[in-house]
């Protein structure tokens, strides 16, 4: 484990436009720098870049974090690799600091820490074994491919694991899905004897395996269970390693299998990626529509591929926009996509890439292929079938289009179709106006004092802490960042040092987030100050709101004692002043 200390020093020393600018070209923009964001796909700059904050963010996307965040988001480097890539530049010799064993729960390593080791202890298991190394041979792959997908080989033992982990008994090896124990309250490797694919997030963290037989044997891909890291609805395999690819095409291609996607890339077709042997989720779909305009399903040409295409459609439906595309390839029958690129070529593939079945083509061949459109009666179906697509249909233009391909189908008028839908016609002229906010939203006091403090780290000194209601993100946030701040060497306006400071913590997220809106929401100092102050006296007022509150619930139920009366005469005095 790499001591805090040596992150902070590496930290306060370590320039973020220098880091960021070995990757990407920035541009200076007033006190901050400014780049088309790398992590996803944009013709005008929202990607940002604070030297002070030691701290970048993406209006675009949401992207943030420290130089540290950086390297690990754009090079898919695990956080001990990007600490030591950055000190590297540096010059500074990495520490290690000998672990006090798991008694000490404290500083058990993080969850990805796990899966990271695991992976390195795979790949070098893989060197080390010339089955395996003929197994992805035979399959066609070199070496070099191989290590960009980080691929390994779990040896045949039962307790393979234990040569790297000193705590192998420790509850977070099984947490994290790595070790099963059964009934006897015996411990073993979940992965034996397979080659691993490490699943990695969009940050490069590796937060689960795919494992596969070398030969026969079920199942034949074993897959690390959900964990706190890995929601497999959600991910989508070998996104850190197509990202160059993607940004370069702005076209992401969809296949199923883990193999796939390694073999695409092996053949040169490098913006591939895999949903994880479940159905594609809408939350897939939005992430994908987030890397690149144009989105390219690929199932495999057999039954089970065109069903897993039209999950797909079903998924995309409520996602889509008008600015973006879907389309779908479906390959000949016996093939699937890795056997098709090692056919076929890598050409083949990207010309029927760019020319996918659009998401409408698709859907009105499936919905025609179930009715007898020369029958009225197959036509009324027809309609009947279209409706739940087009009302869940959120792209207003493709609905129109959408809309008038049902109507000529079947033989009526787009109007018709729309009213027999329940679809409203399309909104001429104004928008509607946006709802009023009657009320601040809860704790919206808290928020703005995280955002004002994240923004001057010395306010916090100032803060009632005692009337910060901690029962919310932001006021359990706000807290630990006082308190950080005041204990912790934290040098004022790091943000990047604060973000790494609480990396792997429950407050990592919402600090982060309000993190990346300083910049953009700070306003010029003087207001920010009255911002701050106002927001303490309003803090105090509901304090001595909720004081009065209980006393007067007291006074009701003829409780209150004369000792009660003075406060609350007390407290509605000093409300009122
Ligand atoms: P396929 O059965 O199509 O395998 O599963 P494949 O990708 O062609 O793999 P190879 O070429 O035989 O090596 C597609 C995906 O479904 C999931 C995996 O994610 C796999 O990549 N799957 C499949 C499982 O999770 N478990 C299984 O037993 C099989
Ligand atoms: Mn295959």
């Amino acid at each position: 484990m790499i001591p805090e200390s040596f992150i902070q020093e590496l930290l306060s020393r370590v320039d973020i436009v220098d880091v960021v600018e070995r990757h990407i070209q920035l541009k200076k923009a007033g006190a901050n720098y400014q780049a088309c964001c790398p992590f996803h796909s944009e013709k005008t700059p929202s990607f940002t870049v604070s030297p002070s904050k030691q701290f970048y963010h993406c209006f675009g996307c949401g992207a943030h974090g420290s130089a540290i965040g950086f390297v690990m988001q754009y090079d898919g480097l695990g956080f001990v690799e990007a600490v030591e890539d950055l000190a590297g530049h540096l010059g500074m010799p990495v520490p290690q600091e000998v672990s006090t064993r798991s008694q000490d729960k404290a500083r058990q390593q993080p969850l990805t820490e796990r899966m990271a080791r695991a992976a390195r202890f795979y790949k070098e298991q893989l060197k080390a074994s010339p089955k395996a190394i003929d197994y992805l041979k035979g399959r066609g792959l070199t070496g070099e491919v191989a290590a960009k997908y980080g691929l390994g080989y779990a040896p045949d033992d039962w307790q393979g694991l234990q040569r790297v982990f000193d705590d192998y008994a420790s509850p977070a090896m099984v947490e994290c899905g790595l070790v099963i124990e059964n009934e006897q309250g015996r411990r073993y490797d979940r992965f034996r004897d397979r080659i691993m694919f490490p699943i990695q997030d969009q940050r490069g963290n590796v937060i689960g395996f795919g494992g596969r037989v070398l030969a026969h044997g079920e199942p034949k891909y074993l897959n690390s269970p959900e964990t706190p890291l890995f929601r497999k609805g959600e991910e989508l395999y070998g996104l850190p390693q197509a990202r160059k690819a993607i940004r370069d095409e702005d076209r992401i291609v969809v296949v199923e299998g883990y193999m796939d996607v390694v073999a695409l890339a092996q053949f040169g077709v490098g913006n591939a990626v895999a949903t994880l042997g479940t159905a594609t989720t809408p939350v897939h779909v939005r992430k994908l529509l987030r890397q690149a305009d144009k989105v390219v399903f690929c199932f495999d040409g057999d039954q089970a591929g065109r069903k897993a295409a039209w999950r797909a459609l079903e998924a995309s439906i409520e996602a889509l926009t008008d600015d973006k595309l879907v389309g779908f390839l479906f390959l000949p029958a016996e093939h699937d996509p890795d056997s098709f690129v090692r056919s076929e070529g890598a050409d083949a593939f990207r010309r029927l890439a760019v020319q996918p079945t659009t998401l409408t083509e698709f859907l009105m061949r499936e919905l025609k292929a179930g009715v007898d459109l020369a029958t009225a009666e197959g036509r009324a179906r027809l309609v009947h079938e279209a409706r739940p697509f087009l009302t869940k249909l959120a792209a207003p233009l493709l609905r129109q289009q959408l809309t008038r391909a049902v109507a000529e189908a079947a033989a009526l008028s787009s109007t018709d179709v729309e009213s027999q839908c329940g679809l409203k016609p399309p909104p001429r002229g104004r928008p509607a106006p946006p709802r009023t906010r009657l009320r601040p939203a809860p704790h919206a006091i808290e928020r703005t004092l995280l955002l004002t403090v994240l923004s001057r780290p010395e306010r916090a000194a100032r803060l009632p802490l005692e009337l910060i209601a901690q029962d919310n993100a932001e006021g359990a946030a706000l807290v630990a960042v006082a308190e950080a701040i005041e204990h912790a060497t934290l040098p004022g306006g790091n943000l990047g040092l604060l973000i790494e400071y609480f990396r792997g913590g429950p407050h990592e997220e919402i600090v982060a987030a309000l993190a990346g809106q300083i910049d953009a929401d700070a306003g010029d100092e003087g207001e920010q100050e009255t911002v701050f102050t106002d927001s303490v006296q309003r803090l105090r007022t509901r304090g001595l709101s909720r004081q009065i509150g209980e006393l007067n619930t007291k006074a009701r139920a003829g409780t209150l004692s004369a000792e009660d009366r003075q406060t609350l005469a007390r407290l509605l005095a000093a409300k009122t002043a």
